[in-house]
């Protein structure tokens, strides 16, 4: 098999996944379906579901209208840069520039939010 190019997602370290959330993500997300949202919206069952919309969270036009699915790829490509994926997201996170801590995070994220 060809090894893995940077621009595509593929399996990371769920420990290493879940320490980045709790130090980058977790001020402002809940991943578990009993807590609510804080500062952005609780991304529990997050894959599979469309931008915008969790119930209760007062999102911007620009996260509700971007009406991409979140799976793998997609959260590759916005947490890198969410700005430019999204623009007038009012999610003040600069990105996450390494794709191995995009992997990683986003392996725990796949586990976590089920
Ligand atoms: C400073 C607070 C903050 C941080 C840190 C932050 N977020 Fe967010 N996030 C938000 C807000 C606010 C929104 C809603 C954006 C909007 O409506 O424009 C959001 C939106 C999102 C969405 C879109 C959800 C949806 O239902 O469409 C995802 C996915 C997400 N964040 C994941 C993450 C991950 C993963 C991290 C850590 C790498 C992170 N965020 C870090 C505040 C934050």
């Amino acid at each position: 098999m060809p090894p893995k190019k940077n621009e595509e997602f593929s399996d990371g370290d769920d420990k290493k996944g879940a320490n980045l959330f709790k130090t980058r993500c977790a001020q402002c997300h809940n991943l578990d379906a009993s807590e609510g949202n804080k500062i952005g919206p609780n991304l529990h069952g997050l894959f599979g579901r469309k931008t915008g919309q969790v119930e209760g969270f007062s999102y911007t036009d620009a996260n509700k209208n971007k009406a991409i699915e979140w799976k793998e790829d997609t959260l590759f490509e916005y947490l890198e840069n969410p700005k430019k994926y999204i623009p007038g997201t009012k999610m003040a996170f600069g990105g996450l520039k390494k794709a191995k801590d995009r992997n990683d995070l986003i392996t725990h994220l796949r586990n976590a939010t089920k």
